[in-house]
């Protein structure tokens, strides 16, 4: 049998049958995948879901498409927002992996109800489930504060991880908390120092997060609108040296770079070539905004071409690439959606 496949099931554009996309490992026998068809077909819950009738005995009710699972194959990605909600439906097909943010789910309050699921975002999550792959992407682990980790925020998210069969989750190489409480928000995230003293901090920091995560945890690299003086190492070396000595993997977001590059000066070509790829999972996509002479990573409507141009080199480099994920601001979706999403999907 298969020791892992991936099922998706989509409605085509133009009616007719709903199509089930079967992704399995290389190895893979091919006598096993009629068991696999029938593992779909005879799952009653999920037909029924579907508003499906199958048949175990003759795989009626669905097309099947078979394809290898990893294997030369990078998924498009679109962050879940509310305003995808009322067209999650054109989801199937179109995209692989709709990263979903764990805190956009729960009350955005403190206190022992912190983390009761708001209804409307929990039922859109639940929908998205069914159409695509659903990383998490959280935003509020802090990897780069020095108070000891958030141990209830992060078995919540280690739960969402499980219950959502997320393929893998990840935060920000940023300290969004100064303390224990939020409300000593910086206000923006703000990058780490890249001296030894963090990088030693941070590697035994993340080592306990990959430690007791069961899926890939992978770090983003950050926007910043300053350099921090005198540091020991540049990005690139600090995101290797970390990954390596803690186990986790890289989320390569290339509208960051070009927020670095145009507030920094570095050099994205540079950048890259120093960059370990073989640990980019995933990749961001973005659209930014000028603001008062900085550029912000705002999500403002579709990626620019400066952007999309660093894209092809990464997808080339890294080995293990699984996704390209498009983020954009719900507030933006009508630029978004008419422009950014045609060029990327
Ligand atoms: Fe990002």
């Amino acid at each position: 049998m298969a020791k892992q496949f991936e099922v998706g099931i989509f409605k085509p554009k133009g009616g007719g049958i709903p199509v089930a996309d079967i992704r399995i490992d290389a190895g893979t026998d091919v006598n096993d995948i009629p068991k696999i068809i029938t593992g779909v077909t005879g799952n009653s819950d999920l037909m029924k879901s579907l508003g499906l009738k199958g048949c175990p005995a003759c795989k009626s009710g669905l097309d099947f498409r078979i394809r290898e699972l990893y294997d030369n194959v990078v998924g498009v990605g679109v962050l879940l927002n509310p305003s995808l909600d009322s067209g999650l439906d054109s989801l199937s097909g179109a995209v692989d992996f709709a990263p979903v943010i764990p805190d956009r789910l729960w009350r955005a309050i403190d206190g022992p109800d912190a983390y009761c699921r708001l209804a409307g975002a929990w039922d859109m999550t639940r929908r998205a489930k069914a159409r695509a792959r659903l990383p998490l992407h959280a935003i509020g682990l802090s990897v780069g504060s020095a108070d000891p980790l958030d141990d209830r925020y992060l078995t919540e998210i280690l739960d969402l991880v499980q219950e959502l069969d997320s393929p893998w989750w990840s935060d920000h190489l940023a300290t969004v908390r100064v303390g224990n409480h939020e409300v000593d928000s910086p206000g923006v995230a703000l990058p780490v120092v890249y001296d030894k003293d963090t990088l030693d901090s941070l590697i035994a920091r993340v080592g306990r997060i990959v430690d007791r995560s069961a899926k890939p945890f992978l770090l983003e690299n950050p926007a910043a609108f300053v350099e921090y003086p005198e540091q020991d190492f540049d990005e690139p070396e600090f995101l290797n040296r970390l990954c390596e000595a803690a186990g986790c993997g890289v989320l390569l977001d290339l509208h960051n770079l070009i927020c670095n590059v145009r507030n920094l000066g570095t050099d994205p070509l540079r950048y890259l070539s120093r960059l370990d790829l073989n640990r980019v999972l995933e990749v961001h996509v973005a659209g930014g905004l000028d603001m008062y002479g900085f550029w912000s990573d705002a999500h403002f409507g579709p990626a620019d071409a400066a952007t999309l141009e660093l894209l092809p080199i990464v997808v080339r480099g890294a080995t293990h690439l699984r996704c390209v994920t498009f983020e954009f601001h719900e507030a933006r979706a009508a630029q978004a959606t008419s422009a950014g999403a045609e060029i990327v999907v």
